[in-house]
């Protein structure tokens, strides 16, 4: 483990019930590198997620933040989870979404309103959500929620900031919005993201490194050394074709023409265009 790592996954084998979801994880994440983390629906990308919060143990192998074992809770851990569709009627105001970013903190509770308040409000300004701070968060867009979620997860200044699917709910110009924004973020604050995604495309102008997973298994390096056919071949175990057009990459199992991972813009056509 060198010095430089934020997170290092070693011999990370987990298991439900007996079934394996991963096997034999081994890689480092370096301090401030922007990591999408792709593989088809069911490869184990939560899970993975998991194991960096704390949330569930590896059933063997041991995974390390800045050095040390994983402890639940720790604050130096950002996480946004998917945009979530809200009721209108919900009376929760955005600033308000973005402040329980506080609770259950510590000294949550502790901190003086005035300075919690003008926290919260500094990370509306960051995220660009100031004009509709005051507004319930069930008449916001997607995107809009989502920037919320970021703000909420980044009050507590963690060094680390874990996105699962936050593109899942969003047209695609959100998204790139949501993408930019992160990587923003990750670059004037030093902070070692990682963004999960199906489809890498809308990643591959910002993320440092990419973490393949599938069939339990990841590769991480750089999109020109992992994204192959030979390494996803040998990742997936069946033939596999990388297909390169337009400044998108498309990954196919041979002779088939169904993505293995693949984004809406492609399921619907588009993606010749
Ligand atoms: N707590 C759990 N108990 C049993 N099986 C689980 C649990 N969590 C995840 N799984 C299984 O692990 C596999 C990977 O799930 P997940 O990590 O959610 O994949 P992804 O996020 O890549 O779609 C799935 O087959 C899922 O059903
Ligand atoms: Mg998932």
């Amino acid at each position: 483990m060198t010095s430089e790592a934020a997170i290092t996954f070693n011999q990370v084998h987990m298991a439900f019930s007996g079934h394996t979801i991963l096997r034999e994880l081994q890689f480092n994440i370096d301090k401030g590198a922007f990591v999408g983390v792709i593989g088809p629906n069911g490869a184990g990308k939560t899970t993975l997620i998991r194991l960096i919060l704390g949330l569930i143990r590896p059933s063997s192998g041991t995974v390390h933040v800045f050095g040390s074992p994983v402890r639940r809770g720790k604050r130096q851990i950002g996480y946004v989870p998917q945009s979530f569709v809200a009721d209108p009627d919900m009376p929760l105001r955005a600033r308000d979404l973005v402040g329980l970013g506080l609770d259950g903190e510590r000294w949550g509770f502790a901190f003086p309103n005035h300075a919690r308040q003008q926290r919260i409000q500094d990370m509306l300004d960051r995220v660009g959500a100031t004009r509709y701070a005051d507004e319930p968060v069930g008449t916001l867009s997607g995107g809009e929620r989502q920037r919320l979620l970021i703000a909420q997860a980044l009050l507590t200044h963690p060094k680390i900031l874990l996105l699962d699917e936050p593109l899942s709910n969003l047209d695609i110009h959100s998204g790139h919005e949501i993408i930019q924004l992160v990587a923003e973020i990750a670059h004037d604050s030093h902070v070692t993201v990682m963004f999960v995604a199906h489809d890498m495309n809308p990643l591959l102008g910002v993320m440092d490194q990419v973490l393949y997973l599938a069939q339990g298994r990841a590769v991480v390096g750089s999109v020109d050394e992992v994204i192959l056919p030979e390494v996803l071949t040998e990742l997936y175990g069946q033939p596999v074709e990388v297909l390169r057009i337009n400044g998108r990459i498309l990954v196919f199992a041979s002779g088939e023409m169904v993505p293995l991972t693949h984004s809406e813009s492609i399921a619907h056509g588009h993606a010749l265009a």
